[in-house]
């Protein structure tokens, strides 16, 4: 019993951040449960701290791109901007896509 404790504790400690498992777009948007996961998932291992393209390791990096349009533009094909993430990397899809424009479009608040 005390091992299957142990073991649990280590498993919940351990835990990654996963992106939820969208079918849909929710209309609560936040930082640390939608944008952050999104971020580690399908941007972080090209723009991470010393990046010279965008960095987007912290909510003060990913605001200012939300800010400019640079994330939801690189996201949804507009035309302005480089198409993100690049065809031959892991794709996000349409749901995530459409929350993180909803985050952006609530304020791109840091809840
Ligand atoms: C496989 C590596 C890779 C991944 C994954 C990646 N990027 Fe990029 N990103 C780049 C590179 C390289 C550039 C610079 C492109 C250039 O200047 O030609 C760039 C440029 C950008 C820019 C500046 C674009 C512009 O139009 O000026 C933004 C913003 C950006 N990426 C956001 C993201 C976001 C958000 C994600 C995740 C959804 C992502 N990137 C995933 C490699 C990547």
């Amino acid at each position: 019993m005390k091992k299957l404790i142990f073991a649990s504790a280590l498993f919940f400690g351990c835990e990654k951040a996963t992106v939820p498992d969208q079918t849909t777009a929710s209309e609560d948007v936040s930082y640390h449960y939608h944008v952050q996961p999104f971020i580690e998932m399908y941007c972080i291992s090209c723009h991470n701290a010393g990046t010279a393209s965008a960095e987007l390791y912290d909510y003060d990096h990913v605001a200012a791109t939300a800010a400019s349009g640079e994330l939801v533009g690189c996201l949804t094909g507009n035309p302005n901007y480089i198409p993100m993430p690049p065809s031959n990397s892991n794709q996000p899809n349409t749901f995530q896509i459409d929350q993180i424009e909803k985050w952006v479009e609530a304020g791109y608040p840091n809840n």
